[in-house]
């Protein structure tokens, strides 16, 4: 989501749009803005795309005045709607907030708040924020927000503003981004750069865990606990262009490194605090209903059907139900055959792929439980499944899929968990160790991002290559894949993925002097399989890439260069290894001079079959 505040001597409504249209890259299901003008807080939001706000303030509705909030919403916890929009306010409309993140304990407070007479008006988890304000204040928003953030659990930005303190705005960061922007006689709040760079350079960048009050003359920051700080001036020297990728020079290594934060935001709330269990609120299944299922379809599109594959051997390995997982176009038109019991698993970055979607309403049809995995809260895909887990990646605008993967992966590692437990399967006593292995993978997945000066070394030297080969066996094969599939992508090398035993079957036959092979060797168990399958390459006079754990010496021995992934359970390793892959893709096809977010012939969403 994307936060704005202004305050100063310029028509609010004017910066807020303008910042928002800046931030739309952040999220653009929904958006609204709040204004103070003469003793009142007035409001405007809508669903859909900022266009259709600025659409309602224009003419009659426009609002006047120099001070507001506003926000572009992505969502999470409650459906796109007029009234899950931000910005959010209590009954009497005494108080708005805008906010980016996830509360964690909102279902508690809400609860508390109903039962003290608070009305909701959304299905939100911000809105116990506003509500908990106008609960203990006592004509000082600044103490009143300091008492808040003592209740509110998660990651947050918020913005606050009260109709009985003009002249003031809060701001508040807990792990969501915010800055406030410096201006003469007018400041600002953004969640991010781009939003504030017409209008100033100087910015104060907030600190997890610091708070702000903004008036038109100036800022002053606290901790949570009330006490000062010391901000330093950061001067913003980037252009328009670099500032909204954050200035990374293509959404795609953005998106690439936000993978961290992407896979602990999946993960976020869905572990029970004692790490030995998963919760899926979403689906909330009884053990009858998890037990009586007999086999999983999963059905996808693209990168998606290749998460798919990783989650069959999850699912399997962990609850020995029987899964397929097929290609939404073909699945269609495959006849296949189901049960009363199957499962029918749709995985969808965008909720609005055709083939998945049709798929979906066959399946349905058949009579069949639907369980959605997609990134777009209120998608069709979403509002058509039964049950959906939503993956925490936020809004991916590259056209190549790199943080709903990962995420999409980790969300299929949750529910086979969550079966096997549910199911009291032969996996269910590796559950807790899983589990603990997941929360590890948001910081081992940064450390693998430094490998990106070797890769972009390896890519350089191969960006002249026409063909490239991705071998592996087992979950290997499942990632080679992907990494295949993002080469051929972003690059356009010819690129092709094999099982690493199927080779001497007839891609042998491709493999020439020089050709490079991406070698997947993360599997222990199939470890001296594969290091056969090397030798067979490097015996054609191939150039082998090997991808191994941290500590893995021997295979020095029979690969040209080794990038290394720290340890994790070899189960685990798709998330890891995927990593380096996307970044290979991402700097062959920079060296290449391809556009690397719009790649030739290819679209983002494919609502056409
Ligand atoms: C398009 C995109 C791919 C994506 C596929 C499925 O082809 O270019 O990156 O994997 O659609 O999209 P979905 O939104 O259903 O995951």
């Amino acid at each position: 989501c994307g936060i704005v505040g202004y305050i100063g001597h310029r028509q609010a409504q004017d910066v807020l749009i303008n910042g928002l249209s800046k931030l739309e890259y952040r999220g653009y299901d929904s958006a609204g803005i709040a204004i103070y003008d003469s003793g009142s807080i007035h409001l405007q939001k809508s669903v859909g795309r900022l266009a259709t706000l600025e659409e309602r303030v224009k003419g009659d509705l426009v609002l006047v005045g120099s001070q507001g909030i506003g926000h572009t919403r992505w969502a999470t916890h409650g459906r796109p709607s007029d009234d899950n929009a931000h910005p959010h306010t209590d009954e009497a409309g005494r108080f708005v907030v805008v906010h980016n993140g996830i509360i964690e304990n909102y279902l508690e407070l809400r609860e508390e708040l109903i039962a003290k007479g608070h009305v909701f008006q959304s299905e939100t988890d911000t809105e116990v924020v506003v509500h908990l304000i106008e609960e203990l204040y006592q004509g000082d928003l600044f103490k009143t927000v300091v008492q808040v953030l003592k209740r509110i659990h998660g990651a947050f930005a918020l913005a606050i503003m009260a109709q009985d303190e003009p002249g003031k705005l809060i701001a508040v960061r807990k792990q969501s981004p915010l800055i406030i922007g410096l201006g003469e006689g007018e400041n600002f709040i953004a969640s991010d750069i781009p939003a504030i760079l017409e209008y100033t350079r100087k910015t104060y960048i907030m600190d997890d865990g610091e708070l702000a009050v903004i008036t038109a003359d100036g800022v002053e920051c606290f901790t949570f606990e009330g006490n000062p700080t010391v901000k330093e001036v950061f001067n913003v020297t980037w252009d328009a262009a670099a500032a909204e990728k954050g200035g990374y020079e293509h959404f795609m290594l953005k998106e690439i490194y936000e993978q961290p934060k992407a896979i602990r935001d999946t993960l976020t709330g869905r572990i029970s605090e004692d790490g030995q269990r998963v919760i899926l609120k979403e689906l909330d299944w009884t053990p009858e209903q998890a037990g009586s299922i007999d086999r999983i379809h999963i059905v996808a599109c693209g990168t998606s059907w290749h998460a798919g594959l990783v989650g069959k051997t999850v699912i399997e390995k962990l609850t020995r139900i029987p899964v397929d997982v097929e290609i939404a176009s073909e699945y269609r038109y495959r006849d296949p055959i189901v049960t009363e019991n199957t499962l029918v698993v749709v995985i969808s970055q965008s909720g609005e792929t055709l083939d998945t979607l049709t798929a979906l309403r066959e399946s349905k049809q058949r009579g069949l439980r639907v369980l959605a995995i997609t990134n777009v809260l209120g998608s069709s895909v979403n509002r058509e499944a039964d049950n959906t887990i939503i993956t925490m990646a936020g809004p991916e605008i590259a056209v190549a899929s790199t943080k709903a993967y990962t995420t999409q992966v980790i969300a299929l590692y949750l529910f086979a968990c969550y079966m096997a437990q549910l199911r009291g399967s032969v996996g269910a006593p590796q559950v807790p160790e899983i589990l603990t292995a997941l929360k590890g993978l948001p910081e081992l997945a940064e450390k693998v991002l430094q490998t990106a000066p070797a890769i972009e070394g390896f890519a350089r030297r191969y960006a002249d290559k026409e063909d490239a080969f991705f071998i592996g066996r087992g979950l290997d094969y499942a990632v080679s894949l992907e990494g295949s599939l993002k080469l051929k992508e972003i690059s356009y090398i010819h690129a092709e993925a094999y099982a690493a035993g199927e080779l001497k079957h007839g891609t042998l036959a491709l493999i020439t002097e020089g050709v490079p092979v991406i070698a997947l060797v993360t599997q222990d168990d199939l470890y001296e399989k594969t290091v056969s399958n090397i030798v067979e390459v490097k015996a054609r006079d191939a150039y082998v890439l090997a991808l191994t754990w941290q500590g893995d010496t021997n295979i020095r021995k029979t690969a040209d260069e080794v990038i290394t992934i720290p340890r994790t359970l070899p189960f685990l390793a798709p998330v890891l290894a995927v990593i380096p892959l996307q970044l290979l893709a991402y700097y062959a096809s920079v060296a290449r001079g391809n556009d690397v977010d719009k790649p030739r012939n290819l679209a983002k969403s494919v609502t056409v079959e």
